[in-house]
């Protein structure tokens, strides 16, 4: 963990954001895989990593908005216990170490909670995502666990999103580790992506790197030569020379900070010519988008300046036609790039994702667009220094999406579905890096994983 200071003083962060009443932050528990003892490797939940940093299930933290104390609630181990873990250190120790001074048994939450409830406080608490502690909340505070999102206090939410977003220089450090893991899982992929490899070997074995490096992966690893298929987890085919592989992994670090990168090969390390000519717009997207990012920028306009790149070179191949502005005003490359250029990322790898996308994304100044593609954007509102955001463009044939298009002739004016159709069997691209916005601009984190197809086509073949 960090230093006791760093948590001492995100708490003091939140004490100061002019909350009454108290804030409840929930650990995670265990999550039981087959039955209750074989469970899940265990993930902590990332608010309460954040502002408590104890990394082990069972624990709850309160913050005292009136009061100024802290607690942290959870059971220290018995003797059986310790038969099977081992000696544990008790949780008064555990606490010390993160600034907090007050603990009690995890069964008094229910008193500290009542009774602020009698006494009319308000307890603010984030929404939950995990079963078990939506019916935790409800035992705490009689609101049904069915509905119990909806009463996740707002003010709490913006307040921890806040903090959050801006990362402290301790935190680019814990992601640069996360992307030198993600970096090595990333060539080893290349280098195995070769005709008549399985490609659940290369997925088992990059995810071996990431356990390796002492963390785990960021997110179930993508790794596929269906590319198009945006989130594919399955990892059941024989890589053939000619297909594409698009592999979309990172890892955590230590203290669960993400990498989450994306790169796409031809297997056996040949492009043709026709996946050069789509890997180029691309690339050029994905520099564009970097270009881009620095702070007062929104990225709401940095993704449409990619989706712009998209289009052109599309046209440039025939693909698309006519006015490449309003093409992509009337989000015709979506087609193509049916998602958004990037998300926050932090402690997850979509940071604070269970806070609500449209409060980490968006704000008053920029709202979520409701088209096609763009829809899917994750962050649109301005950059800030200290803001860690994905750069992920992508250009895909989706079969089903291309005739669906044609079909119902959806900006028939912009597509040339004739040429489309040469492409059918192409897969998808994307190219994924991690950037951290500067007060000038912004700059990749970590050493870039090779990228150009020249380098792609050497580090293949080596
Ligand atoms: N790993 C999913 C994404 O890139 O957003
Ligand atoms: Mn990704
Ligand atoms: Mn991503």
């Amino acid at each position: 963990m960090f230093d006791k200071s760093t948590y001492l003083n995100r708490r003091k962060s939140l004490q100061n954001k002019g909350l009454n009443g108290v804030g409840l932050i929930l650990g995670n528990g265990e999550s039981p895989m087959s039955y209750s003892d074989n469970t899940y490797h265990f993930r902590q939940d990332s608010s309460f990593l954040y502002f408590f940093g104890l990394d082990f299930p069972g624990l709850a933290g309160v913050i005292d908005f009136d009061s100024g104390k802290d607690y942290i609630f959870g059971n220290d181990v018995d003797i059986e216990d310790i038969i099977w873990m081992g000696p544990q250190v008790p949780l008064k120790e555990n606490a010390k170490k993160v600034g907090v001074s007050n603990t009690a048994a995890f069964s008094k939450i229910f008193d500290f909670i009542s009774s602020a409830i009698q006494q009319g406080r308000k307890v603010h608490f984030l929404p939950p995502y995990r079963g078990d502690n939506k019916m935790l909340l409800e035992k705490l505070l009689g609101i049904s666990s069915l509905r119990i999102q909806d009463y996740a206090s707002l003010q709490f939410v913006k307040s921890v999103i806040d903090i959050r977003s801006i990362k402290e220089p301790e935190e680019i450090i814990e992601i640069e580790k996360a992307c030198a893991t993600g970096y090595e899982m990333h060539v080893v992929a290349m280098k195995m992506a070769q005709p008549g490899m399985w490609e659940q070997k290369i997925a088992g074995t990059i995810e071996g790197i990431a356990i390796a490096g002492g963390g785990m992966t960021s997110f179930p690893i993508i790794l596929s030569q269906h590319g198009e298929t945006l989130h594919n987890h399955s990892h059941s085919q024989i890589l053939e020379e000619g297909n594409l592989m698009l592999t979309d992994a990172g890892a955590e670090s230590l203290l669960h900070y993400a990498s989450d990168f994306t790169r796409t090969v031809p297997v056996g390390g040949k492009f043709t010519q026709k996946q050069r000519e789509i890997y180029e717009i691309v690339l050029a997207a994905n520099d564009r988008g970097q270009e881009l990012t620095k702070p007062g920028a929104t990225y709401l306009s940095v993704h449409l300046a990619a989706a712009e790149v998209i289009a052109s070179g599309l046209k440039d191949l025939g693909l698309m036609k006519g006015d490449v502005k309003e093409a992509v005003r009337s989000g015709a490359h979506a087609m193509f790039f049916p998602h958004g250029l990037g998300h926050m990322m932090g402690l997850d790898v979509h940071d604070m994702e269970d806070l609500g996308q449209i409060h980490v994304g968006y704000d008053d100044e920029i709202r979520p667009v409701d088209q096609f593609g763009t829809a899917y954007l994750r962050l649109g509102r301005k950059l800030q220094p200290g803001f860690v955001i994905t750069n992920e463009p992508g250009i895909y044939f989706i079969p089903s999406l291309i005739d669906k298009w044609q079909n119902e002739k959806i900006n028939n004016e912009f597509i040339n579905f004739d040429k489309v159709n040469e492409y059918r069997n192409f897969g998808g691209i994307r190219l994924e890096d991690d950037i951290l916005v500067t007060e000038t601009g912004s700059k990749l984190i970590g050493e870039r994983i090779p990228i150009t197809p020249d380098e792609i086509e050497e580090t293949v073949s080596k």
